[in-house]
């Protein structure tokens, strides 16, 4: 027979738009909002720690990525600009400016070796994305990302400036605005390649990263 915990599970597990999402603050630069997360999508179990801090300026949203109990630095050296870096080992955000849950949102992502990955994703079912628009000269666009690798203290870096004109935020004008964002984070290592542990802040209820009623909410303060 069904227990009430079963069929609370399912229910929730039918009704994403109830999940509770975690909440950040992020001031005015040089201040932080950080946020840390040890936990495994889509089964919470333990996965490395994993550090962001963001602040905003007049022009671009400061995202500093920290890896750590990272051993495996692992990439594909063959990859460059946009492409599958996220077969390997990234770290992760995706931003949509409001509050409702998104259909459409920046991914970006980067790599041990500093090559990143940027699209606006189009995902109407909020689930499964349908299209992928890539930003093909994220330098010209002032989307970058400057990777440090501290082997023997077995982490990784990575300091990235998103620009928030992409998001129809005018010069100074970001102090107050509302976000929909989360973060992740691939761990695999050659002996292990391709399944792949995944890490977020906001863990989604499946193996997938897209599904936008996980997105934490974020307010520039
Ligand atoms: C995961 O993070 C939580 C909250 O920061 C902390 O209490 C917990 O000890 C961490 N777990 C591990 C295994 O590091
Ligand atoms: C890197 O990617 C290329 C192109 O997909 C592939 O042929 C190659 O085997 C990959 N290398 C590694 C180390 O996985
Ligand atoms: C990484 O790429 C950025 C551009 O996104 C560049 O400015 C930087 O010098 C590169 N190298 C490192 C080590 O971060």
């Amino acid at each position: 027979m069904r227990s009430i915990a079963t069929f609370l599970f399912g229910l929730a597990i039918a009704t994403p738009a109830l999940a509770n999402v975690p909440y950040l603050e992020v001031p005015a630069c040089p201040d932080k909002g950080t946020i840390t997360y040890n936990q495994s999508v889509p089964d919470k179990t333990d996965f490395p720690k994993t550090q962001v801090d963001l602040c905003y300026g007049d022009k671009s949203i400061s995202i500093t990525f920290t890896a750590y109990e990272e051993t495996n630095f692992y990439y594909n050296s063959s990859y460059t600009t946009n492409d599958p870096i996220y077969e390997y080992e990234v770290m992760e955000t995706f931003i949509a400016r409001g509050t409702n849950d998104p259909q459409t949102y920046l991914e970006f992502e980067v790599a041990p070796n500093n090559v990143t990955f940027q699209a606006f994703i189009f995902n109407p079912s909020k689930s499964s994305p349908l299209d992928t628009a890539y930003l093909t000269t994220p330098l010209d666009d002032g989307l970058s990302a400057t990777t440090t690798l501290d082997k023997p203290g077995q982490t990784w870096t990575s300091k990235v400036e998103v620009p928030l004109g992409l998001f129809n935020v005018d010069e100074g004008q970001a102090k107050g605005t509302e976000w929909r964002m989360n973060f992740f984070r691939t761990v695999v290592s050659p002996s292990t390649f391709p399944e792949q542990e995944l890490g977020a802040w906001s863990p989604p209820d499946g193996d997938s990263f897209h599904v936008t009623p996980f997105f934490g909410d974020v307010r520039f303060v």
